[in-house]
């Protein structure tokens, strides 16, 4: 593979294409294949306690000799819901008025209640993150990824085991507090992505975070579906990218039937921005859930709480198959998929890609005669 860069040494990795950690839909299968076919498998933990998070690595090592990551999210909001001093009201108090609009829209759709999977989301606190932090740890992950905050408190113990961190930032000035907390690369995330998002496009975070990382590799990551986006975040200054949507449609990302219909059946118009899943904005496919929200004027509780609203209500939608409430996260990059496919053959054609786009991109400067 003739497309290399800084961060296949960094990674340890033969092509700079990195799996996107997505909660859930990021498994063992997925990641693996991935790290199969030269690039980093990311596993996509947010939601696994700490047994499951053991088992997945357990599973992606027994499909891979490569390396791999893992990614949980560091929120800082977790400090609100152990009450520490200055944290102000709970949103707790708020649980009841949503809870009501939850049950009221899951009578309206017909939805019976189903159970809610991965962790149990009143385990959303403090102690969970951390708990997920000590397993990374103790398996001594070749990689983690902070995909929110910032894994300073855990650095110095990751390093010792030889683990690279990574950590996800959707502004310059998250970039530099990751940085000066001593990352080994940055994740630079634009508006166009997938899941949790920055205000800022990708096209005009890429360059301001790579300016301000220094010495640090950068890795553009949101709207990158091909070989032509991996060329144009090359050019923007990244080592690397970061890749979502496009590994969603495929046989082993961890979604469901109707959700990667979903992504075959919508465009670039069809996602929206919204607080209704997680409390943070995420870029998502259009659906009834985040419609009524906006529709009721109500404002989605912070994060984690909102999931505490939202799990049961997506967890029957979800087991009822139906894509008009819970067609997932994606970027804006959807209008690029065609159809479901292996991974290890999506990755291979972007990589591929990538070199004849970047190796046609001299023809662009008119020789000198
Ligand atoms: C279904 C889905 C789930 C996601 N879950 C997470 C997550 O758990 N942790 C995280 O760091 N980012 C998460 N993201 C964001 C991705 O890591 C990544 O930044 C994004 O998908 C990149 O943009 P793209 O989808 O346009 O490729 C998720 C994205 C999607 C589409």
């Amino acid at each position: 593979m003739a497309l290399r860069t800084k961060l296949c040494d960094v990674l340890g990795i033969e092509v700079p294409i990195v799996l996107a950690g997505m909660g859930g839909a990021s498994n063992p299968r997925l990641a693996a294949a991935v790290s199969n076919a030269g690039g980093l498998g990311i596993l996509g933990a947010a939601g696994c306690g700490p047994d499951q998070l053991r088992k997945w690595i357990s599973e992606v090592r027994s499909r891979t000799d490569k390396p791999f990551g893992v990614d949980t999210l560091l929120p800082a909001s977790v400090r609100r819901i152990s009450g520490e001093p200055g944290s102000g009201p709970s949103p707790l108090d708020q649980l009841p008025r949503h809870e009501k609009f939850a049950e009221q829209f899951m009578e309206r759709e017909g939805l019976v209640a189903a159970p809610v999977a991965g962790a149990s989301v009143a385990a959303f606190s403090k102690d969970f993150f951390e708990s997920q932090m000590e397993v990374v740890i103790e398996e001594r992950v070749p990689v983690y990824a902070a995909g929110l905050g910032s894994p300073g408190p855990w650095m110095d113990r990751l390093h010792e085991n030889g683990t690279a961190v990574m950590a996800v930032v959707g502004a310059v000035r998250h970039a530099r507090r990751v940085s000066e907390d001593g990352v080994d690369v940055i994740v630079a995330q634009g508006h166009d992505a997938g899941g949790h998002n920055s205000p800022i496009g990708t096209m005009a975070l890429v360059p301001q975070v790579v300016d301000a990382a220094g010495d640090i590799p950068v890795v553009a990551a949101g709207g990158i579906m091909d070989g032509r986006g991996v060329a144009a975040a090359l050019m923007l200054g990244a080592v690397g990218v970061w890749l979502g949507t496009v590994f969603l449609a495929t046989e082993e990302a961890g979604i469901l039937p109707h959700q990667k219909q979903a992504l075959v059946d919508s465009d670039e118009e069809n996602t929206t921005v919204s607080r209704s899943v997680t409390g943070k904005p995420a870029r998502l496919i259009r659906n009834k859930w985040a419609q009524a929200y906006t529709e009721s004027g109500l404002d989605p509780l912070p994060m984690p709480f909102q999931g505490r609203i939202s799990g049961p209500v997506l967890a029957a939608a979800s087991a009822a198959g139906r894509a008009d409430i819970s067609p997932g996260f994606a970027g804006q990059g959807l209008g690029m998929i065609e159809r479901i496919r292996p991974a290890a053959e999506i990755l291979a054609e972007i990589a591929a890609d990538a070199q004849r786009v970047l190796e046609s991109a001299e023809r662009l400067i008119p020789q000198e005669r």
